[in-house]
């Protein structure tokens, strides 16, 4: 049988390079050889949202369209809405008993991002609980392979946790993960920060024009040893160059440009322009795919329509061998 994969994203705004370069180039790829299904985690963005329902809401469809245009074909991989499972928010009711309080409340990723947020003595119990919930997303599908970055890996660690307490306990019923690590699991920011973030305000956006490309490119952070085009050039931490090997597939090119950079015989202008014509290629086909569901939003309707209703019938089918096996499927 097909090995299953589970993805999935916080529906909080749209989608940038670093989440192609991290996850959605691979989902990409991954969906010609797996059974391959998309998570848009609405929950789990509530959790540290809920005073802001609209931007969730209004992120789901904006997903959809990224999406698609970065060449997601709904034949496929399936696209499913969390908030539309119920078995997935039941799930996660039982597997709570699987785990301690401190356990979840030591999850690195939580734990940084308690601090992150600020949230002091105040963290929202559904907050601290999110990894339960997204341990109910990826059993509800039966995954065997979860392709994430590495923030994402103590989720992973913690859903096999999860998964096997509950097999101990209830008898084999659930299938333990595992988590498939891409080779970019993090991309820097056009400022040279750690990562490419839209709060951070150094993104490029899937969905942004050639223009707002070359303008961004253009004021890309370099080499700050660097002041003139005849000063040996370092390529290492460098975001023009880690992009250029992200993305341009001309890697003569790449390769040319980084020995005339480190001799000191190129200018910042000519390695940006050349970066922005490989963004801008790469780009380009998913403006076209864009535009076309843009112009038909009854066809996003109907992807997220029929993701929903088969998600039902997986998760369902699920969450029925887990009430048997925790005994109450009571027959009245
Ligand atoms: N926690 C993930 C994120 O913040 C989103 C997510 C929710 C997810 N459920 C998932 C990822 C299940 C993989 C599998 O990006």
């Amino acid at each position: 049988m097909k090995k299953i994969i589970l993805t999935g994203d916080r529906p909080s705004g749209r989608l940038h390079l670093g989440h192609y370069i991290g996850s959605l180039a691979n989902r990409v790829r991954l969906q010609n050889e797996y059974d391959q299904y998309i998570l848009i985690a609405d929950v789990q963005a509530l959790t540290d949202n809920y005073e802001n329902p609209e931007k969730v809401a209004n992120s789901v469809r904006e997903l959809v369209l990224d999406y698609i245009a970065v060449g997601i074909d709904p034949g496929k991989s399936t696209i499913v809405v969390q908030s539309q499972l119920p078995a997935i928010a039941e799930l996660t009711v039982f597997y709570l008993n699987m785990v301690s309080l401190n356990r979840v409340l030591r999850n690195p990723t939580v734990k940084v991002e308690i601090e992150q947020k600020g949230f002091g003595d105040t963290i929202p119990a559904g907050f601290a609980m999110y990894p339960v919930s997204q341990a109910a997303d990826i059993t509800a599908f039966e995954a065997n392979l979860v392709p994430v970055g590495e923030d994402q890996l103590p989720m992973i660690e913690q859903t096999r946790e999860i998964v096997r307490k509950f097999n101990n306990l209830y008898g084999q019923t659930l299938v333990e993960p595992e988590a498939l690590m891409g080779k970019f699991p993090r991309l820097i920011g056009l400022d040279g920060k750690a990562k490419m973030s839209k709060s951070l305000n150094n993104s490029i956006y899937l969905s942004d024009s050639v223009e707002e490309v070359n303008k961004k490119v253009g004021s890309m952070y370099t080499d700050p040893t660097r002041l003139k085009p005849t000063d040996l050039g370092h390529i290492e931490e460098n975001p023009v160059f880690i992009y250029h090997d992200a993305f341009n597939p001309n890697k003569e090119e790449v390769e040319d440009l980084k020995r005339r950079y480190q001799e000191g015989k190129v200018g910042d202008v000519e390695v940006k322009q050349k970066l922005a014509v490989a963004i801008n290629n790469l780009l380009e086909p998913m403006r076209k795919r864009r535009v076309e569901l843009e112009k038909n939003p009854a066809e996003i309707d109907r992807i997220l329509k029929d993701g929903i209703e088969k998600g039902r019938e997986i998760s369902g089918e699920v969450l029925k061998k887990v009430k048997k096996a925790m005994k109450i499927d009571y027959q009245f």
